[in-house]
C-alpha cells in the first residue's frame, strides 16, 4: 500500500476515529480530518499535522467540501441514525465509496433499505458496519462457511474480558433501544423479530484457554443485518460474556483507558463463530485486544481493498460479500490471530 490517496474520516476526533486516522497514516494513506466540532478538529489536526475540514450533517455543502478530492470516506461519527444518510448522500455526490462503523442495527437496516438501489444503479459501494461488530463477525461466518452456500444456523459468541464503553457506544445503545421501543431484537426464521421477553443466560463452550463461560444468549448485534444480507442462514445467534454484558449495562462503567503505546485498552476478545448445517459444524475463531482499536485495521483494510479493486460486489454490501473473507482475515495479522477449522 502507501498510495498517499486521501481518505476522509468523518468523526475523526472520536475515540474510534483517532484509531482510524492513525491506521490510515501507518498504511501510507492520507487522512482528511472532518467532524462537526471545529475546535476539537483543529486540535487533532495540529497534533497530527493534517488537513482539517469541519462539516456538519445539517449542511450538505460542508460535507461536499470535506470529501473533495478524497478517494473514499469513513464515517466514525455516531449515532449513525443521524449521520449515515447525509454522509452517504455526500459520498454519492462525490462518487466515492462510503464505509462506516455503525453498530446500530436499525441504522444498518436503513442503509440497506434506503440506498441499495441507488448505489447499485450508480455503481457505488457502501459498506455499513465495517467494524468489530457487524463486519468482523460476518467475515468470520463467511470464512467458516467455506464452500457451503447455505447453513441452518450461525452462532457468533463474543468472549470479551470486559467492556468499558465510550460515550459514542452508550449513545448508540440508547438510540437503538428507543427506536425498538425497549424491545430486543432477534434474527430467526429468516427475519428480524422484536421480542418482549428476557434473553436467555447459558454457557458457551469457548475454545481453550478460555473454555466454557456463562453468556447472555440472543445478545443481538449488527451481524443480524450483515450475515443474512448475503448468506442463506435463517437463524443468526449472538452471545456475549456476562461480565461484558454487565459492564455495558452499568451506568458507572468507565470509558476505555489506554495501556499500551498504540492507545489500546487492556480488554481482550475472542470471537468464536460456528456455522451449522444438519449435523455438520464449521468454525472460525479470532483473538485480539481492544474492540475499538481493532476496528481501525478492519475498516482500513476494507478501504485498501476497495481502492485497489479487490472487491466482489457493488451497491450496499457487507464485508463477507464484498471481500475474499479468509484472505481479508489473514491480512489482519498481527492485529488478530485466526483459526479456521473446517
Ligand atoms: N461496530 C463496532 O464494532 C463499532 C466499533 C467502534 C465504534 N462504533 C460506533 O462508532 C460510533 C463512535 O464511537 P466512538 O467509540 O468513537 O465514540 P466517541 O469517542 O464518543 O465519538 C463519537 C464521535 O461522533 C461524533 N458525533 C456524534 N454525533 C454527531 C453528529 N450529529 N454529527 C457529527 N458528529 C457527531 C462525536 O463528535 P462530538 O464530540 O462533536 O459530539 C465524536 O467525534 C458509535 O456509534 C459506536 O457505537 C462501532
Amino acid at each position: 500500500m502507501g498510495s498517499g490517496q486521501k481518505v476522509a474520516v468523518f468523526g475523526a476526533y472520536g475515540h474510534t476515529g483517532r484509531f482510524v486516522v492513525a491506521e490510515l497514516r501507518e498504511r501510507g494513506l492520507l487522512p482528511v480530518l472532518s467532524g462537526r466540532d471545529a475546535d476539537k478538529l483543529k486540535a487533532l489536526a495540529q497534533e497530527a499535522g493534517l488537513d482539517a475540514r469541519p462539516a456538519s450533517v445539517e449542511h450538505p455543502a460542508s460535507l461536499d467540501r470535506a470529501l473533495a478530492g478524497a478517494a473514499a470516506v469513513i464515517n466514525c461519527a455516531g449515532p449513525f441514525a443521524t449521520t449515515a444518510a447525509p454522509v452517504i448522500e455526500a459520498a454519492l455526490r462525490a462518487g466515492i465509496p462510503y464505509l462506516d462503523v455503525a453498530a446500530e442495527i436499525e441504522a444498518n437496516i436503513d442503509t440497506f433499505a434506503h440506498f441499495a438501489d441507488r448505489a447499485r444503479g450508480a455503481g457505488a459501494l457502501i459498506v455499513p458496519a465495517m467494524a468489530f461488530f457487524g463486519g468482523f463477525g460476518d467475515l468470520l461466518a463467511t470464512a467458516a462457511m467455506d464452500d457451503w452456500t447455505a447453513a441452518d444456523e450461525a452462532h457468533i459468541a463474543y468472549g470479551l474480558s470486559s467492556w468499558h464503553p465510550t460515550a459514542g457506544t452508550r449513545t448508540a445503545g440508547a438510540v437503538s433501544r428507543q427506536r425498538r421501543g425497549g424491545r430486543r431484537i432477534l434474527y430467526t426464521k429468516g427475519r428480524l423479530e422484536l421480542r418482549h421477553d428476557a434473553p436467555p443466560t447459558l454457557e458457551w463452550p469457548f475454545p481453550e484457554p478460555m473454555g466454557p463461560r456463562p453468556v447472555i444468549g440472543e445478545f443481538t448485534m449488527a451481524e443480524a443485518v450483515t450475515v443474512p444480507s448475503h448468506l442463506s442462514i435463517p437463524e443468526v445467534r449472538t452471545y456475549m460474556t456476562v461480565e461484558a454484558a454487565r459492564d455495558i449495562a452499568a451506568p458507572d462503567t468507565p470509558a476505555p483507558a489506554a495501556v499500551d503505546e498504540r492507545g489500546r485498552s487492556a480488554q481482550t476478545f475472542l470471537v468464536d463463530v460456528v456455522v451449522r448445517s444438519g449435523a455438520d459444524e464449521r468454525r472460525a475463531v479470532a483473538r485480539g485486544q481492544d474492540i475499538y482499536a481493532v476496528t481501525a485495521p478492519l475498516v482500513v483494510e476494507a478501504v485498501d481493498r476497495i481502492l485497489t479493486g479487490r472487491t466482489h460486489a457493488s451497491g450496499v454490501a457487507s464485508a463477507g460479500e464484498i471481500f475474499d473473507a479468509p484472505d481479508f482475515l489473514r491480512a489482519l495479522s498481527p492485529h488478530i490471530t485466526l483459526e479456521l477449522r473446517p
